[in-house]
């Protein structure tokens, strides 16, 4: 568990661009928290999917909102290209994966080297890719979770920062499992933000450090640890 004492002074927030294609869940529990506190900016958030609830959220919000279509461009390259022309831009000190379904090739990886991270909603390594709630579960799992990583040109692959985990409950369904797996996500990314705008995780060489040291596991979000 990250050490919380003494409460770090953040002189700047964290200026984060947050990239999604769908409902936006995640993000409304980024500005929930910032406006009660976390120290991070939402600078822009972008779209590859036309007319989804993340953007409504950020445009209620009063956030910079984009769709780049990802079916509009030829090819990755030139779609990705596009995106990070967009991203720099706002000169993001971290740029958030927050339910964003398109693969990144390594052009753009390889751009944002140490600044990119993703939340996946399975305990990595298990349950790579798609599905993964069906999966734990047609698998006779007990537990289940999130997980936070940094992102290389591997899908899901990136060192594991943080996790959360939550049992599998008898009757559970894939839906069921689904929605109280976000519950706890909207508990976990917002925190890992918070480590990293205090400066406790750093990621820039591409192995996660927490309070000054490289993480050897992930740090598991207890739930008296949140908040
Ligand atoms: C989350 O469950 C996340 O783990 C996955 O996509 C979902 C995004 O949900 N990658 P929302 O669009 O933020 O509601």
């Amino acid at each position: 568990m990250v050490n919380r004492s003494p409460i770090p002074v953040v002189d700047m927030p964290l200026k984060i661009v947050v990239l999604l294609s769908g409902e936006g869940t995640l993000l409304q529990s980024f500005i929930n928290r910032q406006q009660s506190g976390l120290p991070i900016e939402i600078v822009a958030v972008i779209s590859n999917r036309p007319n989804v609830g993340g953007l409504a959220r950020a445009q209620k919000a009063e956030i910079p909102a984009h769709e780049i279509d990802h079916k509009l461009f030829p090819d990755r390259p030139t779609f990705e290209a596009a995106l990070i022309k967009l991203i720099d831009f706002y000169k993001p000190d971290l740029i958030v994966l927050a339910g964003f379904m398109r693969i990144l090739g390594e052009q753009f990886v390889d751009h944002y080297q140490g600044k990119l991270i993703n939340i996946h909603p399975a305990l990595l390594p298990k349950y790579k890719g798609l599905d993964t709630h069906r999966r734990a579960i047609e698998a006779g799992d007990t537990e289940h979770g999130s997980s936070v990583h940094l992102v290389t040109s591997e899908l899901d692959g990136g060192p594991v920062i943080a996790q959360i985990k939550l049992p599998i409950l008898p009757g559970d369904t894939a839906e069921t499992l689904t929605e109280r797996t976000k519950q706890k996500e909207h508990l976990l990314y917002p925190e890992v933000l918070r480590w990293i705008a205090e400066k406790r995780l750093v990621l820039a060489t591409g192995t996660p450090c927490c309070d000054g040291a490289p993480l050897k596991s992930p740090v598991i979000l207890e739930p008296d640890s949140e908040g």
